[in-house]
């Protein structure tokens, strides 16, 4: 709605960059954020030559004190926040668990769960003040079902999928207009790995295909940022808990809780 206030980590690119531009064409203001001060700014300048009201906020979402300072800022430029989107991540390198060393382990629990926990931490009790808003995660499809090679990507992002669905519950006994939902998309255009790769959470040697294009080959059925963010404002506005668009993620997540029921029901 015109003159609400979002800000998106991990903003300067991909899914955070394709909320923003949903967002901005609803009259939304923005406080868009990234580490990356250099992505971050072109961004900026992007959404501002289409009319868009946007204020850059370099921070590090691993750093509790840094995403209190995007907090702080968001107050301090807007008066109010309307909309959190914790979106910042990072993919980790294709091994198996028994392979994955423990530097990856720590930077993807501190960048994928820590930095969830402190974008609640720093904007919840601001929403809880105001008695409206909304938490959106960034998780994956990699949340609802196992994606063998991995592990530390997809057990950060069941995390979040459990993290987010609690988190709804809280906020909701402490006002009902409060809420979280839970974005678990499918393969997805954007430089993930590229920026994974500046970042240090892997390594691509020269030649190694980089786009989700080429991950996704011949399974098709990859989304443009922009549709993922159209289908998850939707799902923000309906209150809904949970969204996954993309080929094949609802299959994955029936055959994962089907499974899970019939041990259930074994035991
Ligand atoms: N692309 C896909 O296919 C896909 C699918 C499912 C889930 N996701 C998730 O979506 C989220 C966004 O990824 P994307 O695909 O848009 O990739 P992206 O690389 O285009 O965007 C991620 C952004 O996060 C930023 N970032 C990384 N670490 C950060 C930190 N510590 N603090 C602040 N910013 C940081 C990066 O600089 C980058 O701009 C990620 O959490 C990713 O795991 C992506």
């Amino acid at each position: 709605m015109n003159d609400q206030v979002a800000v998106i980590t991990g903003g300067a690119s991909g899914i955070g960059y394709g909320l923003a531009e949903a967002l901005a064409a609803r009259g939304v203001r923005l406080i868009l954020s990234d580490i990356r001060e250099e992505g971050l700014t072109k961004a900026q300048a992007s959404l501002a030559a289409t009319g868009a009201e946007v204020t850059a906020v370099v921070a590090d979402v691993s750093d509790e004190a840094s995403v209190h300072a995007l907090a702080d800022r968001t107050i301090a430029t807007y008066g109010r926040v309307d909309l959190v989107c914790n979106n910042a991540g990072l993919v980790s390198p294709a091994a198996p668990l028994w392979e994955q060393d423990s530097r990856t382990w720590e930077l993807m629990i501190r960048v994928k769960v820590l930095g969830v926990v402190h974008g609640v931490k720093a904007f919840a009790p601001l929403l809880i003040a105001q008695g409206t808003g909304h938490i959106l995660n960034t998780a994956s499809s990699g949340g609802l079902a196992p994606l063998p090679g991995r592990t530390p990507y997809t057990t950060t992002m069941h995390a979040v999928v459990g993290l987010t669905e609690t988190l709804d519950a809280e906020l909701k006994q402490v006002a009902p207009p409060l809420g979280a939902t839970v974005l678990c998309p499918g393969l997805v255009d954007t430089p993930l790995g590229q920026n994974s790769a500046a970042l240090g959470s892997i390594q691509l040697p020269p030649g190694t295909p980089t786009s989700m294009r080429s991950v996704a080959g011949a399974r098709g059925g990859i989304l443009s940022p922009r549709e993922v963010a159209e289908a998850t404002l939707t799902a923000v506005e309906a209150d809904r808990v949970h969204v996954a668009p993309g080929t094949g993620v609802a299959q994955r997540a029936r055959a994962r809780v089907e499974a899970l029921l019939a041990d259930i029901a074994a035991n």
